[in-house]
């Protein structure tokens, strides 16, 4: 079975909620699969690594996951109007695959979540699009036939789904944001397979 790969890295869980959406999406297309997967945090303590095995929540990602998936969901939360470091830090090992060009032609799609609204999303989803531009990947947005786009109150952009965490990332997702997370997933996995053919 096909598989997509939902990247991501989350601190305080609210870009875990949302992998899980964008999951559901991927899910929702028969003949393809949702492979999530997490990065290790790091450190500014160059000496210090994670163990092996997270102690919660999907495994860490390997470079054959990235290598056998047919496309990408990468979520990240906004720190300071861009990706956060560990999932960056992730992206800059990835140069054996840019060399081998494996990822080229295959679709991607970016999400982020921010504790403010305007904190910096559509920023986030910009910065995140620029590597796998430069991987070769096809960017897949969120078309406002979607009509949850023009009605949100919280998240949700034409990049890509976001969510307002607010203070501590307490908040839930709102109906509008677990829907747009939803149709991002579900456009990847018909993008991916027609891509795929
Ligand atoms: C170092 C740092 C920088 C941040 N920068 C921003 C920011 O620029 N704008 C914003 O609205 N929130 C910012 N936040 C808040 C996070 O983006 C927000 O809490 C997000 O929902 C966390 O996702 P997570 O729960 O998956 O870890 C920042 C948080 C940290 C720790």
């Amino acid at each position: 079975m096909p598989y997509l790969l939902v990247l991501f890295y989350s601190r305080y869980g609210a870009i875990a909620k949302m992998a899980q959406q964008v999951a559901r999406g991927i899910e929702s297309v028969a003949g393809i699969e949702a492979r999530i997967r997490t990065v290790p945090n790091i450190s500014t303590v160059c000496e210090a690594v994670e163990e092996k095995i997270p102690p919660a929540g999907p495994p860490y990602v390997t470079l054959d996951d990235v290598r056998g998936a047919i496309g990408i969901a990468l979520g990240s939360p906004t720190r300071f109007g861009n990706m956060a470091a560990p999932l960056k830090h992730f992206i800059d090992s990835l140069s054996g695959l840019w060399f081998s060009g494996e990822l080229v032609n295959k679709p991607a799609t970016v999400f982020s979540s921010t504790s403010s609204l305007h904190g910096g999303q559509e920023s986030t989803l910009l910065s995140m699009m620029l590597p796998l531009i430069h991987l070769g990947m096809i960017i897949v947005g969120i078309p406002y036939t979607e009509s949850d786009l023009s009605t949100t109150q919280t998240g949700g952009t034409p990049y890509g789904p976001t969510h307002m965490a607010g203070k501590d990332s307490k908040n839930p997702l709102s109906d509008e944001e677990k829907r747009l997370c939803q149709a991002s997933g579900k456009r990847l996995a018909q993008m991916a397979l027609k891509l795929a053919v």
